[in-house]
C-alpha cells in the first residue's frame, strides 16, 4: 500500500509544472480585488496590492515558483506555528497547553476570547494564545525571538531573513489590543516577564519572507519537521502533528471550519497577504497576495490553494 501510495504522490509531482502553476495564478489574480489591505499596523497600509505570488514544494522537495517569487512581504501570524514549535521544544507541550486551550474559534484572530472568564487563551493561533506562547520561550530580552528568527531561517535555509524593523515599530505603537491581553496575562500571572516578551511578539510578526519560504515551512510541518532538503536534525513526527492540528482547527481563524470544509489542508495565514499549507505526508504551498478578506485571509491566495488542491486532489478528506 505504501508504495502504491508513494507512485501516487510522484505522479502527482509531474503534473506539478511552472506551466500548471501560472495557469492557477492567472486564473485567480483578479479576485485581489475584492480584499483590502490590512492597514490597522499603518506601515502594512502602503503595501502593493497587485503583487501575487505562487510557490509549492513537490514531495521530493522541489521548489517550484511563479508569480512575483522575489517580493518580500511580514509573516505576521505564520510565525505562530514557528514559536509554538519553539515553546513546546523547549518546555513540553503539557507545559505550554497548561494554560491555553486547543479551541477553534468563531472569534476573530484579535478577540480576546475567554481570557476574562476562563483565563487562558483558546488557542496559540489567535493573538493572546501567541502572545502567551512566546511568553513560554525562554531568555532576556531578544534572545527568545533570536529563536523564532533561527528556526525560520533554518527551515528554509535562507539566512538573508530578517525581521523588518519598520512594520515592527508600527505595530509596537499601535498595537494596544496586543499590549492589553499581554497585561490580562500579566494580571493573571500566566505571564511573568517584561514588555520585552510583546517586542518579540511584534518582531517575530514582521519577519519578512517569501511565498517560497512559506512554501518550505509548509513543507516542513508536513514531513515531520524535515527540510525540503532532507535535513532531519529536528525531525519530530508528533510535534508535526500538533501544528498541523492547530492549523486545521484555528490557523485561518474563523473561517478555519468552512476553509476545513473547502480546502480540507492545515493552514495558515497572516494579515501581510500569506498563506502557508501543509499537504500532509507530501508538500507544502505558499502563497502572497496582500488584499485580505473580512477574517483577515488573504483573497486570492485562498483561491489560487483552492484551485490547486481541486486540480491535484489533495484535500485530504
Ligand atoms: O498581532 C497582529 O495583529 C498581527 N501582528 C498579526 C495578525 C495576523 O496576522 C492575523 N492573521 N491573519
Amino acid at each position: 500500500l505504501n508504495a502504491q501510495k508513494k507512485s501516487t504522490a510522484i505522479s502527482t509531482d509531474n503534473k506539478i509544472t511552472e506551466k500548471v502553476l501560472q495557469e492557477v495564478l492567472d486564473q485567480n489574480k483578479h479576485f485581489a480585488s475584492q480584499g483590502k489591505v490590512a492597514d490597522y499596523i499603518p506601515e502594512l497600509g502602503k503595501m502593493n496590492a497587485d503583487a501575487i505570488a505562487f510557490s509549492v514544494v513537490d514531495t521530493n522537495g522541489k521548489v517550484i515558483s511563479v508569480g512575483d517569487t522575489d517580493k518580500k512581504f511580514t509573516m505576521q501570524s505564520i510565525s505562530k506555528i514557528i514559536a509554538l514549535m519553539v515553546a513546546v521544544q523547549e518546555n513540553g507541550e503539557e507545559a505550554v497547553f497548561k494554560n491555553m486551550g486547543y479551541f477553534g474559534s468563531d472569534k476573530p484572530f484579535n478577540h480576546f476570547g475567554s481570557l476574562e472568564i476562563t483565563g487562558k487563551p483558546l488557542n496559540p493561533m489567535m493573538n493572546a494564545g501567541a502572545i502567551l506562547t512566546v511568553s513560554m520561550i525562554e531568555g532576556d530580552g531578544e534572545t527568545a525571538f533570536q529563536k523564532v528568527l533561527k528556526m525560520v531561517r533554518f527551515i528554509t535555509k535562507n539566512n538573508n531573513i530578517n525581521y523588518n524593523e519598520t512594520v515592527y515599530l508600527s505595530e509596537k505603537e499601535t498595537g494596544h489590543r496586543n499590549r492589553g491581553m499581554f497585561y490580562i496575562m500579566k494580571n493573571s500571572g500566566l505571564i511573568n516577564g517584561t514588555e520585552d516578551q510583546l517586542d518579540n511578539y511584534f518582531k517575530q510578526c514582521s519577519i519578512e519572507v517569501t511565498a517560497e519560504d512559506l512554501a518550505k515551512i509548509g513543507y516542513f510541518f508536513a514531513n515531520e519537521c524535515v527540510r525540503f532538503d532532507g535535513d532531519a536534525i529536528y525531525k519530530n513526527t508528533d510535534l508535526s502533528k500538533l501544528i498541523q492540528s492547530q492549523m486545521m482547527v484555528a490557523g485561518m481563524y474563523e473561517f478555519s471550519g468552512e476553509y476545513a470544509r473547502r480546502i480540507g489542508l492545515p493552514s495558515k495565514s497572516g494579515v501581510g497577504g500569506g498563506i502557508t499549507v501543509s499537504v500532509p505526508g507530501k508538500m507544502g504551498i505558499g502563497v502572497f497576495s496582500a488584499p485580505l478578506d473580512s477574517h483577515g485571509n488573504s483573497v486570492a491566495g485562498y483561491q489560487m490553494i483552492l484551485n490547486f488542491s481541486k486540480r491535484f486532489g489533495l484535500n485530504i478528506f
